[in-house]
């Protein structure tokens, strides 16, 4: 079992460079599932989930290999299968993003039902009236989802929800459908305006990516051709540091960022009192005195992001004056606040909402992450905190962050990796 143990108290100064985005990459991974020749994917960050994504394209029969320690090379070319191992798909709900393309080169599809994941019941119905609409018949059984169509057809669309997955399985199922398709209240993020340039690099006819109305022109194939794709700079991972950095009052350049996708966190931050500055690539994030309390309403992008709502309560935990969070996104996203409150938080959750009282410090405890971003949540905590926190659940942030102890160590922070690796006993003879 590992921990990281961190103790509190550093401000984080100096330079962070942002890794290649987690909700993008393993999209493309599966997109590349559409092509006839080699994909190479650059930028990929070395995380959990893309190791995971990697098992679950070779048991798809696609040769996955590194050419160095962050660029994928994909190749299809040895025949792909319609079903994925269950034990992977139950361990990462991102698996059912391969439902789309497999649909679209197979014109078949067969899945364990993915789990609904701590956050939530997550379930993939607008996936799969997407699916329906375009014609595919699904059958849910035994625990299984089989989604099959002979032939697609282009359909209207409209998503009760704007679900980010549903949006881009639907959009994969759509390009070799007959006809066109328009996907209404589509979610915008910009990871899905990376799916449409990389499947329309591949021949597809996409437009409208990033705005709520998406068209698809059935196209009869798509071009065979090697293609090389750059993901983009982690917003997710970007917004954690400069929560962090806000937390322990510090002065952090982020390298390698977009800031325009982190504009409702950096208009939220400058309400609360942070001096940020951007530039090209590049975010500037200092904190001089204590951050003032401000309500946040997560929405779907580019409102205020459900991925940065737990760290973002761990800064207002300490901040002057009582913020309140309402999550709309998500049924529960609030797990990590009985951990938050261990540390001395004043926090009430009431339906959609959490009340942050801000208190004058946080002190180091033994916390648990119940998911991923809770438990980036506790390590931002942890570095504000007086003296020393214990996180058990490393696992979770290796699924989403890349080399993050030694990122924060860079910049200042108390942070280590510790281990029950087997102590090596003497024997006594
Ligand atoms: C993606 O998940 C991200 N994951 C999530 O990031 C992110 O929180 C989420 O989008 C919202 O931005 C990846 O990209 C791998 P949704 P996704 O479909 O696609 C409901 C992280 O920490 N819904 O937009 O699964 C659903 O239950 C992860 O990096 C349905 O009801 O999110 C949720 O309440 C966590 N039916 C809401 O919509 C459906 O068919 C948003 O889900 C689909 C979704």
């Amino acid at each position: 079992m590992e921990r990281l143990r961190v103790i509190g108290g550093h401000r984080l100064t100096g330079q962070i460079r942002i890794s290649g985005a987690k909700n993008a990459v393993l999209k493309l991974m599966a997109a590349s599932l559409l092509a006839s020749d080699v994909t190479i994917i650059q930028n990929v960050p070395r995380i959990r989930d893309v190791e995971i994504m990697v098992k679950v394209l070779q048991s798809l029969g696609v040769e996955v290999t590194w050419d160095d320690r962050s660029t994928l090379r994909l190749d299809p070319r040895q025949g792909i299968h319609y079903s994925a191992p269950d034990e992977l798909v139950r361990e990462m709900r991102a698996s059912v993003q391969v439902m789309g393309p497999l649909l679209t080169r197979l014109g078949q599809v067969k899945l364990f039902q993915p789990g609904g994941c701590v956050i939530g019941q997550r379930p993939i119905d607008l996936h799969l009236k997407g699916f329906q609409a375009l014609g595919a018949e699904v059958v849910e059984e035994h625990g299984y989802v089989y989604v099959q169509a002979p032939k697609l057809r282009g359909a209207e669309i409209h998503l009760d929800f704007p679900s980010v997955g549903a949006t881009e399985n639907i959009m994969a199922a759509a390009i070799l459908a007959e006809g066109t398709t328009v996907i209404r209240n589509a979610a915008k993020e910009p990871e899905i305006i990376e799916e449409q340039n990389f499947y329309n690099r591949l021949g597809a006819r996409i437009r409208g990516a990033g705005t709520d109305m998406i068209r698809i022109e059935g196209v009869s194939r798509l071009q065979p051709k090697p293609i090389e794709y750059t993901v983009i700079p982690d917003r997710i991972e970007a917004g954690t540091y400069m929560l962090a950095a806000a937390i322990t009052g510090g002065d952090l350049e982020l390298e390698e960022v977009i800031p325009e996708h982190l504009e409702s966190l950096t208009a939220k931050l400058r309400e609360a009192g942070a001096e940020i500055v951007t530039a090209e690539e590049r975010l500037r994030i200092r904190v001089g005195r204590r951050l003032s309390a401000v309500d946040v309403t997560v929405l779907p992008y580019p409102g205020f992001p459900t991925d940065l709502q737990p760290q973002i309560a761990a800064v207002l935990s300490l901040a002057d004056g009582t913020s309140v969070l309402t999550e709309n996104v998500f049924g529960s996203r609030f797990r990590y606040v009985d951990e938050l409150i261990r540390m001395g938080a004043n926090i009430r959750v009431e339906g959609r909402s959490a009340i942050v009282k801000g208190v004058p410090r946080l002190t180091g405890a033994s916390v648990i992450a119940p998911d991923l971003r809770a438990g980036a949540s506790l390590v931002v905590a942890g570095l504000a905190a007086e003296g020393e926190t214990i996180l058990e659940g490393v696992a979770y942030l290796d699924r989403g962050y890349e080399a993050m102890e030694q990122k924060l160590q860079a910049v200042g922070a108390d942070i280590r990796r510790e281990s029950d690796a087997p102590v090596e006993t003497e024997m006594v003879v």
